[in-house]
């Protein structure tokens, strides 16, 4: 039996309290589905960027190549490092240099949690541009600290990247309800978005059996609130799909539940699974963070790694710890009451 090897990234913060609550839940579901997780963990962090002046070693990357997955806890530490520092030292190089160009966020409720919306039955699964758009990091600056100070930051958008990941939504929406809305807002950017929806369209022409809508950023985040059991697969650029995903954590609950995957969808390099909450410095260490969105996007790096019944596993022991009441409200259970539940229902 050839084990799975993860890289371990803790990171920061509740980062290393969530972490180590996935790991756990997931080794369990490896010895009950006979197979073998191998963990090899990295303390790369803002502590480390302090002691050594780099958030990973200058061979950081080279070294998870040899992976089959990274798993990731949370990056930032602002009252030390500047989260534009730690999170370009970390975080988001990963995404760039191992092309994991779908981000994807599920957003439903899981049973026993009360969203803040009257609505209840929706099954959102959102799919981000993860390594262009309006974060490529192409501009600069000029005249800095005087009155004629400019700050330039382009968007790029390829036809290579917006095909990619409209062709990735795609076939998400094939597996699931067939719908597919595509975020835009061509009435104001003439030109990247206007490309984006002519893209949205030739790449439609192959999936006749989906149907699409367009819509404008702006209306979107009004449609999440107001009605978003009408959403099936969303794909969206890297700054949109930045936004609506919070918006989609709020409306299932709060970030405690918002899981995630970055995926190299060609499978030539590693992809990586984090949850999207960030590293809370105020509840770091004190056994509150809710470990479920680690959790699930554990799980979701167990579907990754062809380990489909365990990870279908996992995510019925989450929804049973939850349906049960537990972890459903910020407060109602600490991060270890809450990682027991869900191995209780594991075992
Ligand atoms: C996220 C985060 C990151 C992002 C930040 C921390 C750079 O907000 O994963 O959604 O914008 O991608
Ligand atoms: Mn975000």
């Amino acid at each position: 039996m050839t084990p799975h090897k993860i890289a371990l990234i803790p990171g920061d913060g509740i980062g290393v309290d969530v972490t180590d609550a996935a790991v756990r839940v997931l080794q369990v579901a490896a010895s009950r589905f006979g197979f073998a997780l191998q963990t090899t963990r990295f303390d790369w962090s803002c502590e480390t960027y302090l002691a050594t002046g780099r958030m990973m070693p200058e061979d950081g990357i080279e070294t998870l190549r040899g992976f089959d997955a990274i798993y990731l806890g949370a990056v930032g530490w602002p009252a030390t490092v500047p989260d534009s520092v730690s999170l370009h030292g970390l975080l988001l190089p990963i995404r760039k240099a191992f092309d994991q160009y779908a981000n994807i966020r599920p957003h439903r409720l899981l049973p026993g949690v009360t969203g803040p919306l009257r609505a209840d039955g929706f099954d959102i699964l959102c799919i981000r541009e993860n390594t262009e758009g309006e974060y490529s990091g192409a501009g600069g600056r000029v005249h800095q600290g005087t009155g004629n100070e400019v700050a330039v930051e382009t968007a790029i958008f390829t036809r290579k990247g917006v095909e990619r990941i409209l062709r990735f939504g795609f076939e998400q929406a094939r597996a699931r309800r067939k719908h597919l809305t595509s975020v835009t807002k061509s009435n104001a950017q003439r030109h990247s978005m206007v490309f984006w929806d002519e893209v949205t369209r030739e790449v439609a022409a192959d999936y006749p059996d989906v149907t699409v809508s367009m819509m404008h950023i702006d209306a979107m985040t009004a449609k999440m609130v107001m009605a978003p059991q009408d959403l099936d697969v969303i794909v969206a650029s890297n700054l949109f799909g930045d936004i609506l995903t919070d918006l989609g954590a709020a409306i299932q609950g709060g970030l405690g539940f918002a899981a995630s995957a970055n995926i190299c969808p060609d499978r030539g390099n590693p992809s990586m699974f984090e949850p999207v909450h960030g590293s809370a410095p105020d509840i770091a260490g004190k056994n509150i963070a809710n470990p479920i969105a680690a959790i699930w996007s554990g799980a979701m790096m167990l579907d990754h790694l062809g380990e489909a019944q365990a990870a279908t596993a996992v995510m019925a022991a989450i929804e049973g710890a939850t349906g049960k009441g537990v972890g459903i409200r910020p407060g109602s259970h600490g991060t270890a009451a809450i990682t027991a539940a869900v191995l209780e229902a594991l075992a």
